[in-house]
C-alpha cells in the first residue's frame, strides 16, 4: 500500500491501475479511522479492484468555533488499519495542496442542506461538497462510499453528483454500531465515561420510535415528543430530533414513504448524531 500526498501522484497512480483494467474505488474520510470506516473500505474491497482512501480534515466544512484544532490526526495507525483491511492507496493531502490560494470556488447545494445540520452548522455543507468533487475529480473513481451514518452528507452528496452530471457511481453502506446501539464516530472519544454511558440514549430514542411506528402510529409530533422525552432523561442536550422525506429531507407531519428519523444531540461541548431510514409502505 502506497501513501501518498501530492494530488500528481493520486492521478499516476490510479491511472496506472486504470490501464491495467482497475475498477476505481474511494472512500472519502477524515482519518482517525475507526470500524465505521473500516465498512466502507472493506465494501470498496469487495466491488472495485483498486481502493484509494483519502484522509484529510477538510477545514471548509469546519465553523468558527467547531473542533477543527482538536479533530484527532493519527496518520501512523490509520495507515496500518487501511494496510490491514487491504487498500491500495492513502491520499493524505496538506491544506496547502488541497487549498493553494484562497477558494473562490465552491460547490453548493440548495435546500437540502437548510434543515437538519445545516441549519446550525452554515456553510459546512457547501464545505463537503467542494471537497468532495475536488477529490472526485483528483482521483477520477468509478464508485464511491459513504456511510448511512450522514444522512443528510448523503443525500446533498447524491444530489450534487445528479445536478452535476458527475460520472461516478455512490454507494452507502449501513450504520456501523458499538455493542450497546451508539453509532461509532471518531467524536465518542471526546466523551466522558459518564457521557459515553448516557450517549446510548440517541439509537435508543430511535429504535423506540421505530417501535412505535411499527405498532402504527404515524403522528411524526408524537413521535418526535417520545424521542425528545428519552434523550432529555438521559441529561442529552438536543440540538434536532426530526422526522423527514429520506429525499427532499423535508419535515413531515403524517409519516409515509421513504423517511428519515434523524436525531443531533449535545453531551458537554460534543456533539453526537444518529438516524434511522424506514421504508413505509
Ligand atoms: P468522516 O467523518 O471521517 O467519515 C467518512 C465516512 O465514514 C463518511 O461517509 C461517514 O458517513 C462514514 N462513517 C462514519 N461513521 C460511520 C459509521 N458508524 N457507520 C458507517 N459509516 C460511517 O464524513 C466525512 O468524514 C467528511 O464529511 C468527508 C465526506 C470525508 C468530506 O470531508
Amino acid at each position: 500500500m502506497k501513501i501518498v500526498h501530492i494530488i500528481e501522484e493520486v492521478r499516476q497512480s490510479v491511472q496506472a491501475a486504470k490501464k491495467q483494467g482497475a475498477k476505481i474505488g474511494l472512500v472519502p474520510t477524515m482519518g482517525a479511522l475507526h470500524a465505521g470506516h473500516g465498512s466502507l473500505i472493506e465494501a470498496a474491497m469487495a466491488e472495485c479492484d483498486f481502493v484509494v482512501v483519502t484522509i484529510f480534515v477538510n477545514p471548509t466544512q469546519f465553523g468558527p468555533g467547531e473542533d477543527l484544532d482538536k479533530y484527532p490526526r493519527t496518520l501512523k495507525e490509520d495507515a496500518a488499519y487501511c494496510e490491514k483491511l487491504g487498500a491500495d492507496l492513502i491520499f493524505a493531502p496538506s491544506d496547502k495542496e488541497m487549498y493553494p490560494a484562497s477558494q473562490l470556488v465552491w460547490v453548493d447545494v440548495d435546500k437540502l442542506t437548510e434543515g437538519l445540520c445545516g441549519a446550525k452548522r452554515p456553510g459546512h455543507f457547501r464545505g463537503v461538497t467542494t471537497v468532495c468533487a475536488k477529490l472526485f475529480n483528483i482521483v477520477g473513481a468509478d464508485i464511491a462510499y459513504f456511510g448511512q451514518k450522514d444522512a443528510q452528507q448523503v443525500a446533498v452528496i447524491r444530489q450534487m453528483v445528479q445536478g452535476l452530471n458527475m460520472l461516478l457511481e455512490i454507494r452507502i453502506c449501513p450504520i456501523v454500531r458499538e455493542p450497546d446501539g451508539l453509532a461509532v464516530s471518531s467524536r465518542n472519544q471526546y466523551l466522558s465515561a459518564d457521557e459515553r454511558q448516557r450517549a446510548v440514549c440517541l439509537s435508543q430514542a430511535l429504535t423506540q420510535c421505530k417501535e412505535q411506528i411499527d405498532a402504527g402510529q404515524r403522528d411524526a409530533a408524537i413521535l418526535t415528543a417520545r424521542m425528545r422525552t428519552v434523550i432529555e432523561h438521559y441529561g442529552g442536550r438536543i440540538d434536532y430530533v426530526e422526522i423527514v422525506d429520506a429525499e427532499i429531507l423535508q419535515p413531515l407531519h403524517a409519516i409515509e414513504g421513504r423517511v428519515l428519523i434523524a436525531v443531533a444531540v449535545f453531551f458537554g461541548r460534543t456533539r453526537l448524531i444518529d438516524n434511522i431510514l424506514l421504508d413505509l409502505k
